[in-house]
C-alpha cells in the first residue's frame, strides 16, 4: 500500500462487513481516521481503535444528512468517502419480484446519491475532496440473475461519468470502483462458480491504491474487468452466443 496515505479523515459506508469493513480496517491500520457506517452499530464498534462508527441506513436521507455533519463535527472535514453500502439478491428472470428491485435501486443507486448530496455541499465549500463509490463490473453489462442488481451498478458508473467533470472543476475527485468477484457474505449466496474469486482485503488493497493514485476507474481483477468490457463491444448474438456458453451451458 502507497505510504503516507493522502487523507486525514475517510468516510468509509458497508463498513461492517466485507469489502467496506476490509478498506476501513487497512485505512486504520496505515494511520487514517475512519467513521465507519453501515446499520449494524454492534459490528462498527468492534472494528477497534482509528475508527469510529457512525450507524445509519444509507436509504434515509435525513439520517444521512446527520450523520455526515456528526462526522465532521467528531472528526474533522472528510477528506474522502468511500461509498460502499450495498445489497444484492439473485433474480429469477421467470418471477420477477418488484420489491426486491426497489430495495436494490433504493440501497445501492439512492442510497449512494443521499450520501453524495450530504456531502458535496461541504466539499464544495472547501474546494476539495474526493468521492469514491462501489459499483461492479456487474454494471458493464446485463448478466443471469442480476437483473436487479445489475441495472444498480451501470447507474452508479453512469452517475460516475455525469458529476465527475464538473467537480472536478469544483476542486473534487470521482472514483468509481468495479471490483469482480469477491469473497464476501454478499457473494456466499451464489450457487456458481465465481471465475476470479478474490479475497475482501485483496480488493481493499487494489481500492485503496487506485484511490491513493486517484483514478476514475479502479477495476479489479484486471482480467475479468477486461473481458467484461470486451464482451459489452460485441455485437448481441455473439454476445448472448458467448453467455449461454459461459453462463448458462
Ligand atoms: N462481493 C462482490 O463480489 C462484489 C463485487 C462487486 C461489487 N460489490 C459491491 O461492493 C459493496 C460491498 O459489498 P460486499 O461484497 O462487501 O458485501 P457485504 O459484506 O454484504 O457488505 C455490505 C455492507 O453494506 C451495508 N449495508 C447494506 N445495506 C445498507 C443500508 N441500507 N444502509 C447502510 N449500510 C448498508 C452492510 O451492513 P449492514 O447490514 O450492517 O447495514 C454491509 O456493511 C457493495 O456495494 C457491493 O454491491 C461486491
Amino acid at each position: 500500500m502507497p505510504k503516507p496515505l493522502p487523507w486525514a479523515t475517510v468516510w468509509v459506508t458497508g463498513a461492517s462487513t466485507g469489502i467496506g469493513r476490509s478498506i476501513a480496517l487497512q485505512l486504520a491500520e496505515a494511520g487514517v481516521r475512519v467513521a465507519a457506517s453501515a446499520r449494524t452499530a454492534g459490528k462498527l464498534a468492534a472494528l477497534g481503535p482509528g475508527i469510529h462508527g457512525f450507524p445509519l441506513d444509507v436509504s434515509d436521507s435525513v439520517a444521512v444528512a446527520s450523520g455526515v455533519a456528526q462526522i465532521e463535527m467528531e472528526l474533522g472535514p472528510i477528506d474522502l468517502a468511500i461509498l460502499g453500502a450495498g445489497t444484492y439478491s439473485p433474480v429469477d428472470a421467470t418471477a420477477l419480484d418488484p420489491a426486491v428491485f426497489s430495495h436494490a435501486m433504493t440501497t445501492n443507486y439512492l442510497g449512494t446519491v443521499n450520501c453524495l448530496a450530504a456531502l458535496l455541499p461541504r466539499m464544495m465549500a472547501r474546494g476539495s475532496g474526493h468521492v469514491s463509490w462501489i459499483a461492479s463490473v456487474a454494471g458493464y453489462v446485463g448478466l443471469p440473475k442480476a437483473a436487479a442488481y445489475g441495472p444498480t451498478k451501470a447507474a452508479l458508473i453512469n452517475l460516475g461519468e455525469s458529476l465527475a467533470p464538473e467537480l472536478r472543476r469544483a476542486g473534487i475527485k470521482v472514483s468509481v470502483i468495479n471490483p469482480g468477484f469477491v469473497d464476501t457474505p454478499l457473494t456466499k449466496q451464489n450457487d456458481f462458480p465465481m471465475p476470479f474469486l478474490m479475497t475482501a482485503d485483496d480488493a481493499a488493497r487494489r481500492t485503496i491504491s487506485g484511490l491513493s493514485a486517484g483514478r476514475f476507474e479502479i477495476a479489479y481483477p484486471r482480467r475479468f474487468a477486461a473481458i467484461l468490457k470486451l464482451a459489452r463491444l460485441l455485437p448481441y448474438p455473439l454476445f448472448f452466443k458467448l453467455i449461454d456458453k459461459a453462463v448458462l451451458k
